[in-house]
């Protein structure tokens, strides 16, 4: 692939050389030195058009670890402000000789844009989505799977391992892309997926995501305690409130009520159940603050910890090495 712009057509094969790359970079990553030279020369540019912590520092760091030069973009500090294009802004990227660029943008589709015109202009230029819209966040989707498949077997992370797991995703499905890159990872996997929320956020629309590819992997619940039932993982999100307008917005104190995660709702789940969780965080509303701190259950510093060796494996794998 030149470009990594979603994961809803990507095949068993393809998620199991990415997971077996982001290991050897881990194994990179646990070096004295946690260096390697193989992006040497090449220019990665990270054009973050809506605002990040995690995404855009791990694919800085990532970046830095394979050897690139990092170009970082601020939208509000750049001649946006001044009315440049978005696609003038990558052409400028683009002439300052970016191999790779980085996209987030608040509307989906940016990315595929972006690509479309780099592959128009014949630049040989990837473009990797690190987040458009409500579409999808496939590094997102992929370091969760990487976290779950890790935990499952820390020497051969494979999604081998993920059959007939049972996996939650609750909360605010509608405006979450990182839910959507999550359904077609793990129902590709093999798992059984239950997405649980209030029908606001979780609207019939999403059984149009019920196909004969994940038809008996993908369950739609607008109550908490059939998704928790028996669970190996929860993977609860963030309430988008920015994303919502007055009639969607729940009260947070229901919210938490209904389908908040909680040591007690845990109890439904297997034993040795474990949460993840993307980040943001909204303490106290999804997920409780005692078990969001609780490294017995909580995989969220996991996640952020595999997102460093995943991006670096995705940058690694879509480098287009052999015309440098
Ligand atoms: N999970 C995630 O995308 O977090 P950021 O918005 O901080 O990048």
């Amino acid at each position: 692939r030149n470009h990594i712009l979603a994961l809803a057509d990507w095949v068993p094969a393809e998620y199991e050389i990415l997971l077996q790359t982001a290991s050897s970079f881990r194994e990179v990553l646990s070096r004295r030195t946690k260096k390697v030279p193989a992006l040497q020369g090449q220019v990665v540019a990270n054009l973050f058009f809506e605002p990040s912590t995690r995404t855009r520092s791990s694919f800085e760091l990532a970046a830095k670890r394979l050897s690139a030069d990092i170009l970082n973009f601020s939208p509000g500090t750049s001649s946006l402000t001044k009315g440049e294009t978005i696609l003038d802004t990558a052409k400028t990227y683009l002439a300052m000789g970016a191999n790779i660029m980085v996209i987030r943008h608040q509307q989906a589709g940016v990315p595929l844009a972006i690509a479309t015109e780099m592959d128009r202009l014949d630049t040989g230029v990837s473009i990797l989505n690190a987040g458009d819209g409500q579409h999808e966040h496939p590094s997102q989707g992929l370091l969760d799977l990487f976290t779950i498949c890790s935990l499952l077997d820390a020497e051969n992370p494979s999604i081998e391992r993920l059959k007939s797991k049972k996996i939650a995703i609750v909360g605010d499905i509608l405006h979450s892309r990182v839910a959507r890159s999550n359904i077609y990872s793990l129902t590709t996997a093999g798992a059984e997926v239950h997405l649980a929320g209030p029908p606001t956020l979780v609207p019939h629309l999403f059984a149009g995501m019920i196909n004969p590819k994940n038809e008996g992997k993908l369950f739609i619940h607008w109550e908490i305690e059939p998704a928790l039932s028996d669970a190996d993982f929860v993977m609860t999100l963030r309430l988008q409130r920015e994303r919502m307008t007055n009639h969607l917005l729940p009260s947070l104190r229901e919210y938490h009520l209904r389908y908040g995660i909680t040591r007690d709702r845990l109890k439904l789940c297997k034993d040795e159940v474990r949460v993840l969780h993307p980040g943001p965080v909204n303490r106290g509303v999804e997920l409780s603050s005692d078990l969001m701190d609780d490294p017995r259950v909580s995989l969220i510093s996991t996640q952020v910890t595999s997102g460093v060796a995943v991006r670096m494996a995705l940058l690694y794998l879509i480098a287009d090495l052999d015309t440098q």
